[in-house]
């Protein structure tokens, strides 16, 4: 890596999803209202929380802070995906590419350890809910999301520090939609072995240690329930279920990438848009369904920003005419 054969790869290219038109036609629909639909749903949940005083409590932030991620990663991918679906030649410049990488990692490192988060937090409601507030204090919380943050960060600067000086002589086509390193590092002219399994290590630890944490944890807050009270047990499935397919849902595409890097490339490519599009879409939707509270507050805040266009709309018309 002493600069000699350096990368002459300048960009990248995609093969993107179809080449049939109507697919693509299916697809575009398909992916643009889900698209605006997370948007929406992740926004009106973080601003119902912020909003509402009643949903100033541990759980409700962690959420919101949940819903903050979806934003990030429903849009790290999916708005060049869009836009590319009918483009000829779907190209991303090499540095397009690595900030693809650097924020897939970042975000989803964060999400990982959010996630580890909101199972602490139900832990501690369910099974020392006298303790709940002194446990879950302001600063717990914030040092909670500065973890996340942060590993992310470490997590996601580590993996590029390994790919960003490797060499890149072709040939660059991607055969997918967005950049991020199974594909990526295959392309690279050295094929130094270890260093694709130090990546994919990385990654693969990353994904599947969380995944056993948040399930030991789930099991943990489902035996101590059981022990004290079976009518216990069924109120803390139901406020469980939420998390449990959440996680699901988000840690199978990953721990299917990492795990079974050469898998074949269109399973991988239909589980990678569910990450994409689908999760950050399904994820405020899966937490307010069973949650009285928060249907309410959605539904106030829904008709106060109603109100306040019908508000403004008075005054503007007062105004002009
Ligand atoms: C994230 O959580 C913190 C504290 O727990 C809260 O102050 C902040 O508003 C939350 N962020 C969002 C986007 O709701």
């Amino acid at each position: 890596m002493d600069g000699t054969n350096h990368s002459v790869v300048s960009e990248f290219v995609f093969l993107g999803l179809s080449n049939s038109w109507e697919k693509k036609l299916v697809l575009f629909v398909f992916f643009s209202m889900f698209y605006v639909a997370s948007l929406m749903g992740n926004s009106l949940l973080m601003l119902t929380v912020n909003s509402d005083p009643h949903l100033h409590s541990p759980m409700y932030f962690l959420l919101a802070n949940l819903s903050f991620i979806d934003l990030g990663v429903s849009s790290v991918a999916s708005p060049k995906m869009i836009y590319d679906l009918f483009r000829k030649r779907k190209v991303i410049s090499f540095s397009g590419c690595i900030a693809q990488i650097f924020f897939i990692h970042v975000i989803g490192g964060a999400e990982m350890v959010l996630l580890i988060a909101m199972a602490f937090d139900r832990y501690v409601a369910i099974c020392k809910p006298l303790h709940y507030l002194t446990i879950m204090s302001p600063q717990i919380c914030i040092s909670f999301l500065l973890s996340a943050w942060t590993i992310g960060l470490i997590h996601s600067v580590v993996q590029l520090a390994f790919v960003v000086n490797l060499p890149f002589c072709g040939p660059n086509v991607l055969d997918s939609f967005y950049c991020d390193l199974p594909r990526f590092i295959k392309l690279d002219c050295t094929d130094i072995y270890w260093l694709e399994f130090m990546v994919m290590a990385n990654s693969g630890f990353i994904s599947v240690g969380s995944f056993f944490i948040l399930i030991i944890s789930y099991i943990v807050i489902i035996v101590t329930v059981q022990k004290h009270s079976s009518a216990g047990l069924s109120k803390a499935l139901s406020s469980l279920l939420a998390h449990i397919t959440v996680v699901v849902l988000f840690f199978g595409p990953f721990i299917f990438f990492y795990a079974w890097p050469s898998s074949s490339t269109h399973v991988d490519k239909f589980l990678a848009i569910f990450d994409a599009v689908l999760t950050p879409f399904l994820n405020p939707i899966l937490y307010t369904l069973r949650n009285q509270e928060m249907k309410v507050a959605m539904w106030r805040a829904c008709r106060q920003l109603v109100s306040y266009r019908k508000i403004s709309e008075i005054v503007s018309r007062l105004f002009y005419f």
